[in-house]
């Protein structure tokens, strides 16, 4: 996947695509481009590397003078990352295009071409949709794209230039994203709107096969049969301020310190008179009763947060949960039955194998509900209900926001359907609601408390070649995200265990002064953990322990110990996650990593 941006306007062409490209990097940044009309010719300045890359380029070679033009970042897929797969790509003469996406038949295609005298200088299928396109072109812009789309399969969108036409720019997708923005006197696309946010707030969102015509007079819609489609203006909500760093060093680290308040955004709405309520994202009371099976099918951070709703409901609802990862989960012919619940945890919405997923439940007659962040992506238009969390855009490419707004909502559902099943009263309904509201004020306390020592104690981690998080039930589910979050960003290997399991064989590995990160804040398991701690310190380990303030640890147990809020011990995950994310946060700084771009990652993955 890849981020790709457009620009027609008056203003400086080149300075628009950058800025937007600064905004879509954690789509990815092994390469980046941009494509501009100067003086009535198509002028590419494209380098390996980040962004910053390709500016430090255009500082020696000059930056392309224009109003029209695209510009792109790369997550390489096909073709190794270099200045030659970057995009934007030429077809031949007439055309010029920026790809994000997989084109599935690219090699069937290529071969034709081929065939046919065309050359290729890159390894990259982009290339061979350009070739295409570049055969097809015979003066009518619309009638070569419907051509192309004809011949070509997978996902993709597209900016489009073409060469005899430096006033205007074209745009098409097919499963991947693209919107379409507008000002006065000028018009944007962007593979999301916080790209584009700096100039509009105003942008269409681009359907499936349906093409963009983006000139200095306005924007213009049509189907692939050439029809013209009137689409409805939508009005983004997110401003600037919220997706810039706002005083922080990393995106990341600010959006630590946002969830207390991503949290109450996202809770409030869904809360009348002390009690969940989800109408609005059409979930009654009357739905919810007849659910006898779930599955949580996402990607990532995502699925961890699912692993903590699969915890919470089953034991909330008595409703079985099978929390599956969506690229299994589509190709391991799932038992789902009519009648089943298939929640689907996505902060993008975009993610490729989640959406996926979620087109083969409801296939299979299952009802889908979506728990996404980012508005009006293909996963929330496409799910039967769809609950948005509220974590504003998430820049950094490690997700802890949009974790802890995903698994606010888990709770949520879950006191909701434990209610609508008659496992609660309306009492301990509203009393757990008002606890999970109050996590908002608890988090912002827990990061106060915790975030000096989580800077000192990741100094234990980042010499540390591997090491253990451990925890039982809550605990461990914790320690899948903490684990993930560490090894993202601080590139240290790290694996969560449940901390019974570790004796049947992961323990073989703990070796003198060996970080293990114990996570124990469930009461009734929590003496279990403990016996499981001393185990590995007899073996040498160097224990971090996260706990509550009112734990009490014996002097043996561990060498460093966080303390974080006591509140009911089901909704601790949402506190205790926060050391969790500020530990992983700290060992990467320490190791000189770029913690918001961590290497061969991406934020949005829209490949398989
Ligand atoms: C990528 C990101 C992860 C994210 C996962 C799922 O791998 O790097 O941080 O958890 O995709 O993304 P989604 O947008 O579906 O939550």
């Amino acid at each position: 996947m890849c981020g790709i941006v457009g620009y027609v306007g008056a203003k400086d062409c080149s300075e628009v695509l950058v800025s937007a490209l600064s905004k879509l990097e954690y789509r990815g940044y092994d390469s980046a481009g941009i494509a501009v009309f100067e003086d009535g010719k198509i002028r590419i300045e494209k380098e390996k590397g980040r962004l910053l890359d390709l500016q430090k380029k255009m500082e020696s070679d000059g930056v392309p003078k224009g109003n029209v033009g695209v510009g792109h970042t790369r997550w390489a897929t096909h073709g190794v990352p270099s200045s030659v797969n970057s995009h934007p790509h030429r077809g031949g003469d007439k055309v010029t295009l920026v790809h994000n996406g997989i084109i599935e038949n690219y090699k069937e295609l290529k071969e034709q071409l081929i065939a046919q005298g065309r050359v290729f200088i890159s390894e990259t299928d982009t290339e061979v949709v350009a070739q295409l396109m570049d055969m097809n072109y015979e003066g009518d812009p619309e009638k070569a794209i419907a051509k192309t789309l004809a011949q070509v399969e997978g996902s993709f969108a597209l900016g489009i230039l073409f060469a005899d036409r430096p006033e205007e720019l074209y745009a098409v997708r097919r499963e991947s994203p693209l919107i379409v923005g507008v000002a006065e006197g000028e018009s944007f696309i962007a593979s999301d709107v916080p790209a584009i946010i700096k100039y509009t707030t105003q942008y269409y969102l681009l359907e499936h096969d349906e093409i963009a015509k983006l000139t200095h007079e306005g924007v213009s819609f049509c189907d692939l049969e050439g029809n013209s489609i009137e689409k409805e203006l939508k009005v983004a909500d997110w401003d600037q301020e919220a997706a810039e760093k706002g005083g922080y060093e990393h995106y990341m680290l600010k959006e630590i310190h946002e969830q207390p308040t991503a949290v109450k955004t996202t809770l409030t709405p869904r809360i009348s008179d002390g009690m969940p309520n989800l109408e609005e994202c059409s979930i009654t009371l009357d739905k919810l009763k007849d659910i006898n099976q779930i599955y949580i099918v996402a990607c990532g951070t995502a699925m961890h947060a699912g692993m903590v709703g699969k915890y919470v409901i089953e034991k909330q609802c008595k409703v079985p949960v099978i929390v599956d990862i969506a690229s299994e989960f589509r190709y391991r012919d799932p038992l789902i039955k009519e009648g089943d619940l298939v929640i689907i945890i996505s902060q993008s919405g975009e993610t490729a194998d989640s959406l996926a997923a979620m087109r083969l439940a409801k296939k299979m007659g299952a009802k889908t509900l979506a728990i996404v962040n980012a508005k009006g992506s293909s996963i929330a238009r496409e799910a039967d209900m769809l609950i948005y969390t509220h974590a504003g855009p998430e820049i950094a490419v490690a997700s802890t926001k949009a974790y802890m707004v995903q698994i606010s909502v888990m709770y949520l559902l879950a006191f909701e359907l434990a209610f609508a099943k008659g496992e609660i009263t309306k009492e301990e309904c509203r009393r757990l609601t008002d606890i999970l509201l109050g996590t908002s004020a608890n988090i912002e306390k827990t990061i106060e408390l915790v975030d000096g020592d989580c800077n000192t104690i990741a100094e234990a981690l980042t010499e540390a070649d591997s090491l253990l998080y451990i925890g039982r039930g809550l605990d461990y589910a914790l320690s899948m995200e903490g684990s993930l979050k560490l090894k993202e960003i601080s590139y240290i290997h790290s694996e969560a265990y449940a901390a019974g399991e570790l004796k049947h064989g992961t323990i073989s590995l703990i070796t003198e002064g060996m970080p293990v990160i114990a996570v124990a804040t469930q009461n009734a398991l929590y003496d279990k953990t403990v016996s499981n701690i001393k185990e590995v310190k007899a073996r040498g380990a160097k224990v971090i322990l996260v706990c509550d303030e009112q734990a009490e640890v014996g002097a043996d147990v561990a060498d460093f110990i966080i303390r974080v809020p006591r509140i009911e011990e089901m909704l601790m995950p949402m506190l205790a996650a926060v050391p969790l994310q500020l530990l992983a946060y700290y060992a990467s700084v320490r190791r000189g990593n770029d913690v918001d771009k961590p290497r061969n990652l991406a934020k949005s993955v829209t490949v398989e």
